[in-house]
C-alpha cells in the first residue's frame, strides 16, 4: 500500500488528532508592523506550552489569533481538531482564555462572581454554587470566598481570573502573562494551579517574558521575537544549545563597563553583554576556571567589581545568543526620537 497517495495518510492523520493546537505560517500584521510574520506550531495534548519572548516580540497577537479574537492575515490553524478560520465557533466552545471571556465584578464577592458566571454557563440552582465552591477551592479561594473581588490580593486576583474562565473546562486554555506584575509567592500559587490543570488534562498555552517561568511549567517552549520564532524546544535544549557557565559581573564605577566588556571578551572569546538593567555583565565562561581567570584579570585592571556570580543563561543570555541583541533595548531606542 502506498501511503503517499492518501490524502489523509494514516500517520500524518492520527499525529494531527493528538494535537491541541496546529498553526502553520501566521501572520499578523498592523500597516508596517509585522507582529506576526509566520509562525508554525505544533501542541501535543494534555501539555503546557510557553512561547517566551520579550515586550512586543507578537505573543499576545499571535494568542489572539488562536483564540478567534484576532483574524490572521494569512496562515491556517486548527485547534483540537476545529479549522480557526472554518469554524470559529466550534473553536470557542473548545477553548478558554483568561480576562476574554469573563469579567469580574469588583464589587461582588469571589462566590458570588463564581455562581452568576456558572448560571451564565447554563448550570442550575445549587449546581452553580457548587460549581463556584469546587472551583474557589481547587484555586485555593476558599477562604477569600466571601470577600469582595477589590479586596484581593494581585495573586489572589490572578487565581479568580483563571478560575472565572474554566467554569467549564475548556480543552485549551489560553494564559497571556499569567504571572507578570505578580509578587514571587503569589507566582508560585499561580504556577500551582496551571500545573494542577494540566494533570487534569488541559492543555495550556501560555506566554511569558521569564526564563524561569517557562522553565518552571512547560514542556516545551517557542521562543519568538519580532514576529518570528527563532527557538523551539525543552528548557534543557534552549538552555545547552545557549552554553552552560555564564559568568556575571558587575563593576562598580560604571565608567569602567566598556573596558571591563572588552577585556571579558579578549580573556574568554566570547561576546559579553549588558543586562536590561544595565551594570551588569554577562558573558559564556564555560568553566569556573576560565572564569576566574577573567575576574582575575578585571582585577589587575583596576576595575573593581561590587559582584560576581556563575550560572546557567537567565533570559537575557539565551536572547542574546539567539539574536545577538538583549531581550528588550532596541524597539524602545528606535521608538519616536522625542
Ligand atoms: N492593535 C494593534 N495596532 C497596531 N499595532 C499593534 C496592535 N497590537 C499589537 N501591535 C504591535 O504589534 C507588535 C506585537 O505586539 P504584541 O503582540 O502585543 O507583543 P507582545 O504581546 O509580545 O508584547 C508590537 O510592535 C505592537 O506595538
Ligand atoms: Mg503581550
Amino acid at each position: 500500500m502506498n501511503d503517499a497517495k492518501s490524502p489523509l495518510g494514516g500517520s500524518a492523520a492520527i499525529a494531527a488528532a493528538e494535537l491541541a493546537i496546529s498553526a502553520r505560517g501566521l501572520v499578523k500584521h498592523f500597516g508596517d508592523v509585522k507582529a506576526v510574520d509566520g509562525i508554525d506550531l505544533e501542541v501535543p495534548r494534555g501539555t503546557i506550552f510557553a512561547i517566551l519572548g520579550p515586550n512586543g516580540a507578537g505573543k499576545t497577537t499571535f494568542m489572539r489569533m488562536l483564540a478567534t479574537l484576532s483574524r490572521p492575515d494569512r496562515g491556517e490553524a486548527s485547534i483540537m481538531g476545529h479549522d480557526l478560520i472554518a469554524e470559529p465557533d466550534a473553536v470557542r466552545a473548545a477553548i478558554a482564555m483568561t480576562g476574554q471571556f469573563a469579567s469580574l465584578d469588583e464589587d461582588l464577592t469571589g462566590r458570588e462572581n463564581m455562581i452568576l458566571l456558572a448560571r451564565l454557563w447554563g448550570f442550575r440552582g445549587s449546581r452553580a454554587s457548587r460549581r463556584a465552591d469546587d472551583l474557589l477551592s481547587a484555586f485555593d479561594l476558599a477562604d477569600a470566598a466571601h470577600k469582595q473581588v477589590k479586596d484581593y490580593s494581585g495573586g489572589m486576583r490572578r487565581r479568580l481570573d483563571i478560575a472565572a474562565s474554566l467554569i467549564v473546562t475548556p480543552g485549551v486554555l489560553f494564559l497571556d502573562e499569567p504571572t507578570t506584575g505578580l509578587d514571587p509567592k503569589a507566582r508560585q500559587g499561580v504556577w500551582r494551579m496551571i500545573r494542577r490543570l494540566a494533570g487534569a488534562g488541559v492543555t495550556v498555552l501560555l506566554t511569558t517574558q521569564y526564563l524561569d517561568e517557562a522553565d518552571q511549567l512547560a514542556a516545551r517552549i517557542a521562543v519568538i521575537d519580532h514576529g518570528r520564532k527563532i527557538a523551539e524546544g525543552t528548557s534543557r535544549e534552549l538552555k545547552a544549545a545557549t552554553g552552560s557557565g555564564f559568568l556575571n559581573v558587575t563593576v562598580a564605577d560604571q565608567a569602567r563597563i566598556g573596558d571591563a566588556m572588552r577585556l571579558l571578551e579578549e580573556t574568554l572569546g566570547a561576546q559579553p553583554h549588558e543586562s536590561a538593567e544595565g551594570g551588569q555583565i554577562s558573558v559564556l565562561a564555560n568553566t569556573a576556571g576560565a572564569a576566574n581567570g577573567a575576574i582575575g584579570k578585571l582585577l589587575a585592571a583596576g576595575i573593581d567589581l561590587t559582584d560576581y556570580s556563575m550560572g546557567q543563561p537567565s533570559l537575557d543570555d539565551v536572547f542574546f545568543a539567539l539574536t545577538g541583541h538583549p531581550a528588550e533595548a532596541d524597539q524602545t531606542q528606535e521608538a519616536e526620537p522625542a
